[in-house]
């Protein structure tokens, strides 16, 4: 089974960019051991893990190191048999570097590439910063979207759910300028901004962690959820490992099954969680009974929830199509 879930075509929807840097390429630019053993930990908490993120920021303060990043992580999920992927990274301020030339960085990195994969950009909004920040970088946002319309899809809000919050001013902007939303809702249990988030509709949702009354949430918010039906993206490994979700077995992703709720697996960062889409494939099958026809839907399904153009869309279905028929039959 693993092999199956290993050569299953898949489709990425949350990765952040610099959580998703391997031990391989942190070492590429100089990074000592020791800060790539902290990076790579088992049992840390959601406030340790943000501090993790620092050794990823150390060693990607210029554009080169940026732009090689971006093509090194795009190869190791084409190597996993990702075959749609949507990087989300914040643009970031650096002695030497502008947030518009991170992002530019990152541009080149996807447009350089050489791998069998296609990849979108969506860029983030760090919560912790202040709303003038925010709203500075949804600016350079908007006018990279019109750079670059078949590569820049969408604004993520994400950062240490513990701070900060959701300015929906900006995100309508962000709409409004033909941006998709995907949104990191209910990591931790906040009853009343889950449910402004949820309330702005927005394309797709990040974990959804405390929305079922079960998991720390409430009824209310997830009978919305239950109306609603935003896709919701689902990332086990990052759930267990910051123990916002006791274990595999009771993972919230067990609500969304039960209701049949849209959902996709999702890595949120592999190389701090050291972990893999074909992993998190593999977890599905062990902890939640899912079987091969389940998990190729799953696959096939997130392809809709995609921010691809719809011959983009059109394109990859075939692909699974193919697949399923050589391998599945
Ligand atoms: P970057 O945006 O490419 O620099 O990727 C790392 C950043 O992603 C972190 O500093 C956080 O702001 C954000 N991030 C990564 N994982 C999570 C998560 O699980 N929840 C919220 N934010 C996250
Ligand atoms: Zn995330």
């Amino acid at each position: 089974m693993e092999k199956f879930c290993v050569s299953i075509p898949k489709i990425e929807l949350h990765a952040h960019l610099n959580g998703s840097l391997s031990r391989a390429t942190l070492k590429d630019l100089g990074c000592l051991e020791e800060d790539v053993q902290i990076y790579n930990k088992s049992d840390i908490d959601l406030q340790t893990c943000f501090q993790l993120f620092s050794v990823a920021h150390k060693a990607t303060s210029d554009v080169n190191s940026v732009k090689y990043v971006t093509k090194q992580v795009i190869k190791e999920f084409a190597d996993d048999n990702v075959l749609y992927l949507e990087l989300r990274t914040t643009p970031r301020e650096e002695q030497n570097m502008t947030e518009e030339e991170y992002i530019e960085a990152v541009v080149d990195g996807i447009t350089s590439h050489k791998s069998p994969i296609v990849v979108k950009l969506l860029l983030s909004l760090d919560r912790r910063r202040s709303i003038e920040e925010q709203r500075k970088t949804v600016k350079s946002i908007i006018k990279f979207k019109k750079l670059y319309p078949d590569i820049v899809k969408g604004i993520d809000l994400s950062g240490n759910p513990s701070f900060g919050e959701f300015y929906e001013d900006l995100f309508i902007e962000a709409r409004y300028n033909g941006l998709f939303t995907a949104i990191h809702c209910a990591e931790i249990k906040n009853d009343i901004e889950a449910e402004r988030i949820l309330n702005f509709n927005p394309d797709r949702i990040g974990h959804g962690t405390f929305l079922h009354p079960e998991s720390g949430g409430s009824q209310r918010l997830w009978q919305m959820n239950k109306m609603l039906q935003i896709p919701t993206e689902i990332c086990l490994t990052s759930n267990v490992i910051c123990r916002t979700t006791k274990s595999y077995k009771e993972h919230h992703i067990q609500a969304w099954i039960k209701d049949e709720l849209p959902f996709s697996l999702c890595t949120d960062d592999k190389g701090v969680f050291n972990t893999s889409l074909s992993k998190e494939f593999f977890l599905a099958y062990q902890h939640l009974n899912l079987n091969r026809e389940q998990l190729w839907k799953i696959s096939r399904n997130s392809i809709d929830y995609s921010f691809a153009s719809n011959r983009e869309k059109q394109e990859l279905r075939i692909k699974l199509k193919e697949w399923r028929q050589e391998n599945m039959q």
